[in-house]
C-alpha cells in the first residue's frame, strides 16, 4: 500500500484571532504544525505536501520541513483549493494509491488512530474518514440568538481528519466540486458529490481541531497528558 499525505495549512485562523496563524502557535515548546507533521511522518508516507499561505516564511523554520519527504506548495482561498493544489504537486502517484488529508490544526492526532483508519478502508475502492457520533443535543437558531427547534441527532456524525481516499477518487471529486461551484468543507463532502459513500470510522474526541482560543488550552492539556 502506497501512502501520500496532504496537509492544508494555508488558513489564517480568523476564529482564533491573534497575530500568528494557529498552525504556528507554540504548543508544548513546538509549533502546532511541527506536531502535526511529526505524527504524519510516523505513518511512513512516500511523500508529504503542505499547502501554505502566500508568503509564508515560517514553514521553512520547522524541524519537520527538513525531512526529505516533505515539500510545500502555495494554497488557495478555500480549503478545497489548497488540498487540490497539494494533490496536483504529488509526484509519481498511481490512481489507486492512498492520499491521506489531515488538518494543520489537529496536533493531537494519535498515529495509531490514523493506522486504524487505513486498516478500515484497506479493501475499499473509495476511502473513509475518522468521525465521532454527535452527542450534544443540536439546536437550530431563529436568526436572533434563540432556539427555534431541535434536530434529531440520530445518525449524525462530526467529521474529523485524517480522511483518506484513492488518489483518482479524490482528484475527480475535487474537480467535480469546482465544476459545480461547490466549496466542500472536507474531502468526504467532495467525494459524496460523486455519489460515493466514504466509510465512517469511529474516531476519538481528543483529536480536536484548534478553532477557538479555549481549544489551545485543551490541546496543551492533552499533549502534556501524553496523548499521542
Ligand atoms: N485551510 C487551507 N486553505 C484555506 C483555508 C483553510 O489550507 N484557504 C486549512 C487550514 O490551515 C486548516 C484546515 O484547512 O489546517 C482547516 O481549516 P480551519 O480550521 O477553518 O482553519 P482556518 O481557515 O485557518 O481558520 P478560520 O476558519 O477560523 O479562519
Ligand atoms: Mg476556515
Amino acid at each position: 500500500m502506497r501512502l501520500h499525505v496532504v496537509v492544508p495549512a494555508a488558513g489564517r485562523g480568523r476564529r482564533l484571532g491573534g497575530a500568528l496563524p494557529k498552525q504556528y502557535l507554540p504548543l508544548g515548546g513546538r509549533p502546532v504544525l511541527d506536531h502535526v507533521l511529526a505524527r504524519l511522518l510516523a505513518l511512513d508516507p512516500v511523500q508529504l505536501v503542505v499547502a501554505l499561505a502566500p508568503g509564508d516564511e515560517r514553514f521553512a523554520t520547522l524541524a519537520a520541513a527538513r525531512d526529505p519527504r516533505v515539500r510545500s506548495v502555495t494554497g488557495g482561498g478555500e480549503r478545497a483549493e489548497s488540498v487540490a493544489r497539494a494533490l496536483a504537486a504529488l509526484e509519481g502517484v498511481a490512481a489507486d494509491d492512498w492520499v491521506l488529508v489531515h488538518d494543520a490544526a489537529r496536533p493531537c492526532l494519535d498515529p495509531a488512530d490514523a493506522k486504524r483508519l487505513l486498516a478500515a478502508v484497506a479493501d475499499s475502492p473509495v476511502g473513509g474518514l475518522l468521525a465521532c457520533p454527535v452527542s450534544d443535543t443540536l439546536k437550530v437558531d431563529d436568526g436572533r440568538g434563540r432556539s427555534a427547534r431541535t434536530l434529531d441527532r440520530e445518525g449524525l456524525w462530526a467529521a474529523q481528519t485524517p480522511q483518506v481516499f484513492r488518489h483518482q477518487v479524490l482528484r475527480r471529486a475535487l474537480a467535480v466540486c469546482r465544476e459545480r461551484g461547490i466549496a466542500p468543507t472536507d474531502e468526504a463532502m467532495a467525494v459524496e458529490q460523486l455519489g460515493l459513500a466514504p466509510i465512517l470510522v469511529p474516531g476519538r474526541r481528543d483529536n480536536l481541531k484548534i478553532t477557538v482560543p479555549e481549544d489551545l488550552r485543551l490541546a496543551e492539556a492533552l499533549l502534556a497528558g501524553g496523548r499521542g
